[in-house]
């Protein structure tokens, strides 16, 4: 009776493992064949609208600027876009005109870097037509658009020596893009919208351990010693004002997502996406400088969702336009305009 009792427990045990052999096997052999089906379960699928990475615009090499006064004046307005604060910040040496952020801090690598809001695209589609203005701009136009909003400052005149080298530069970034077109990977990515309200709330517990190492507690960043801010302020008095793009939202998450924390990247991003909409929530509602343009929006219908001021064409709140859910708001105005 005793032995057979042994006999079954150890028939028991031989088929238990048996039966965790196989099934590691199995799990190995699949992870082996289809290691990308297994992956998709543990990565978030990617952004929306992106196109294959292989594809994406790689900015000309900087070594390949001419010789001679032509490539002169582009290399000054790349020297203008990374080091802006020098000449035009606080402390300026041409002009006190602007609160002390580079073009760089916003259009990174000098507006080279892929989703780091490159200027890939702005040579090849300007002068172009634009609803924030309702009027076709020249890259003039857009680089003081960029002057009075993200550096919450004063336009530079068209015909200035510095003006003239920064459209140089555009154009000499954008010079290898086709008429029209519009590079992959230029500006900023799209990312999908958030099903619920982007919570600010969480957001600040993602800046407390993600982003307080270079931009501080208090979001103000830290002064530089090359240019006035060696880590640019997210809010507050120095910072962009509530006219600039970034204070959209989704602007704001798409360029957090692909590049920050700082060196993050678009196909090694170290946030989630949700984590993206979070923190940039947060940034959005803490104080900045409050500027409106009367001109902006002429069309209420061409008024992005998440533009955060009214009037709109829809009886959603101002809250919603600037947090979300946007999916429900886009559903109404498209039901609308059917
Ligand atoms: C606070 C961040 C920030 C700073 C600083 C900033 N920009 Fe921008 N800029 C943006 C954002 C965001 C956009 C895109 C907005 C959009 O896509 O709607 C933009 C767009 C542009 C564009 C148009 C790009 C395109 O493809 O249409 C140009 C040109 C430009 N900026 C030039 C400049 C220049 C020159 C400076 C410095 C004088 C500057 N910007 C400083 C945030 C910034
Ligand atoms: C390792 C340092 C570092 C960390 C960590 C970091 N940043 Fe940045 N951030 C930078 C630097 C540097 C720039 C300016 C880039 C340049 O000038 O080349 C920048 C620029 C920005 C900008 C655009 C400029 C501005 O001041 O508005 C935003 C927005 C931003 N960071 C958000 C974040 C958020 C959100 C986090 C956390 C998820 C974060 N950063 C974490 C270094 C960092």
């Amino acid at each position: 009776m005793e032995r057979l009792h042994r006999l079954n427990r150890l028939i028991g045990i031989l088929f238990g493992c048996c039966f965790v052999l196989i099934f590691l096997f199995t799990v190995s052999v699949s992870l082996w064949v289809w290691p990308e089906k297994f992956q998709s379960l543990l990565v978030p699928s990617p952004p929306q609208e992106l196109k294959p990475l292989d594809t994406l615009w790689h900015a000309p090499d900087t070594l390949s600027i001419p010789k001679g006064p032509e490539g002169d004046q582009i290399r000054r307005g790349r020297e203008l876009i990374k080091y802006t604060s020098r000449f035009f910040g606080p402390e300026g040496s041409i002009r006190q005109m602007s609160n002390g952020m580079n073009c760089q801090n916003c259009h990174l690598d000098a507006g080279t870097r892929t989703f780091g809001n490159n200027y890939g695209s702005v040579a090849s589609q300007y002068p172009k037509y634009r609803s924030r203005s309702g009027s076709i701009e020249s890259i003039e136009k857009r680089i003081n658009d960029c002057f009075l909003r993200s550096l919450n400052g004063d336009s530079l005149p068209n015909g200035s020596e510095e003006m003239k080298a920064m459209v140089a530069y555009l154009k000499w970034v954008g010079k290898d893009v086709p008429p029209k077109k519009k590079a992959n990977g230029s500006g900023l990515v799209k990312l999908r919208w958030l099903e619920r309200a982007a919570n600010p709330e969480r957001g600040k517990q993602i800046f407390e351990s993600k982003c307080i190492r270079c931009h501080e507690k208090d979001g103000q960043g830290k002064r530089g010693r090359y240019s006035y801010y060696e880590y640019p302020p997210l809010w507050g008095d120095h910072s962009f004002n509530t006219a600039a793009g970034l204070y959209r939202i989704s602007n704001l998450a798409g360029y957090v997502y692909a590049n920050m924390p700082n060196g993050s990247t678009i196909d090694k991003p170290d946030l989630l996406e949700e984590e993206a909409w979070d923190v940039a929530a947060y940034i959005i509602s803490m104080s900045r400088p409050v500027k409106h343009f009367a001109g902006d929006w002429p069309s209420l219908k061409d008024k992005p969702v998440d533009h955060p001021f009214g009037p709109y064409t829809d009886s959603f709140p101002e809250r919603q336009h600037q947090y979300g859910p946007f999916a429900t708001i886009e559903k109404i105005n498209k039901s609308k305009t059917k």
